[in-house]
């Protein structure tokens, strides 16, 4: 079968594995925020209705006046996006036709947009004790116009170490090489964050995205970081009008709810680590993840296949890894979801130790 590209929309799955859709289904496949989205957003939501009439801000200038104080970076140096997915797609164009280097496993859109605009890709594999190869990401990086890492990692839920990613950007510091760090699910983890070296290394550009984080996957939301000059170049791609009024308004009400990024990291961490514990215990692998998905695997499988087609029949979409290079069908992505719905993952895993 042709397995989807992305987490979510499970009926496209069901459908690609000829399996019938069960009535009901937990998707674990998408790795939003299982608490959101905020309250704030609920409570305001009619009273934004008027604003669909009109064209939204093209500059977003109070949110993007909100993203630069949080972020204490200028506001010149924010690029707003319909997603990060666009603002990924702004980068292809950027760097139309050059050569790009994607540290994998890694979010497959960096791939797919600089491919639409020509780019040459080459991969660089991280080693399998989680850290990234310097040496060979150096000799790939001379001569490319960027380099895409992401971390916390995108499928593990795994970041790389501080020092690592100061000995990347200085690494690079003296070349032409862009370092383009996707930190869209930063909130999750709450730690060490790139976004205040932007001032510092001049080819250094962050990713980051509200969808996850306030669960507006639906409504979209992202932007990058980067000096000033930088920025200005990335944002000739950027339609008028890309960020849709009701993204706006609720970006403004959420960004000022930092009571419930708090809450929901703490929930989030509690409801993984319970979840590592059942694993271990019942002899699964998992990622030591440190946001809100990880990896699993029964370890008697080379390809997970026959667990994540017993668990669609269950009704309980994990997202597949045929896709993610260097993992090719050897894990599953399992987002953290609430404590009911983890016991429903949980009574199935059981079920497939039972039985198989
Ligand atoms: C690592 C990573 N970056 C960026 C995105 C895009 O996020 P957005 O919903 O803001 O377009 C995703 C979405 O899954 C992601 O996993």
């Amino acid at each position: 079968m042709k397995w989807p590209a992305h987490g979510s929309n499970p009926a496209h799955l069901y459908e690609g594995a000829g399996i019938k859709q069960p009535d009901s289904i937990v998707d674990f496949s998408v790795n939003i925020n299982p608490y959101g989205p905020p309250q704030s957003i609920r409570d305001q939501w009619n009273s934004w209705f008027s604003v669909i009439s009109d064209y939204p801000d093209p500059y977003g200038k109070s949110i993007t006046r909100q993203i630069a104080q949080l972020s204490q970076v200028d506001e010149q140096q924010v690029v707003l996006g319909n997603g990060a997915a666009e603002v990924i797609q702004f980068l292809g164009q950027l760097w139309r036709g050059c050569k790009v280097i994607i540290v994998q496993p890694a979010f497959s859109e960096y791939e797919t947009a600089c491919r639409a605009y020509g780019c040459e890709i080459e991969y660089v594999l991280i080693n399998e004790d989680y850290t990234i190869p310097m040496k060979e990401l150096a000799v790939k990086a001379e001569g490319a116009a960027a380099v895409f890492i992401c971390t916390p990692n995108n499928p593990s839920g795994m970041a790389f170490s501080e020092g690592e990613m100061i000995e990347l950007l200085d690494r690079l510091s003296s070349t032409s090489c862009c370092v383009v760090v996707d930190e869209a699910f930063y909130d999750f983890a709450g730690s060490f964050t790139v976004a205040g070296l932007i001032q510092k290394y001049s080819n250094l550009i962050v990713l980051r995205s509200l969808t996850k984080m306030y669960a507006i996957a639906g409504l979209r939301l992202g932007y990058l970081l980067a000096n000033e000059s930088l920025a200005l170049q990335i944002a000739r791609f950027r339609p008028h009008w890309n960020v849709n009024a009701l993204a706006l308004k609720a970006a403004e009400t959420i960004l000022a709810d930092r009571e419930f990024v708090d809450w929901s990291r703490e929930k989030i961490t509690e409801e993984r680590e319970n979840m590592f514990s059942f694993l271990e215990k019942e002899g699964f692998q998992f990622s030591r993840s440190v946001v809100n998905f990880y990896l699993l695997r029964d370890p008697r499988l080379a390809d997970q296949k026959p667990l994540f087609l017993f668990l669609l029949e269950k009704g309980i979409v994990l997202r597949h890894t045929y896709n993610y290079p260097g993992l090719a069908g050897k894990w599953l992505r399992a987002a953290v979801k609430t404590e009911a719905e983890n016991n429903q993952l949980k009574e199935a895993l059981q079920q497939w130790k039972k039985q198989s």
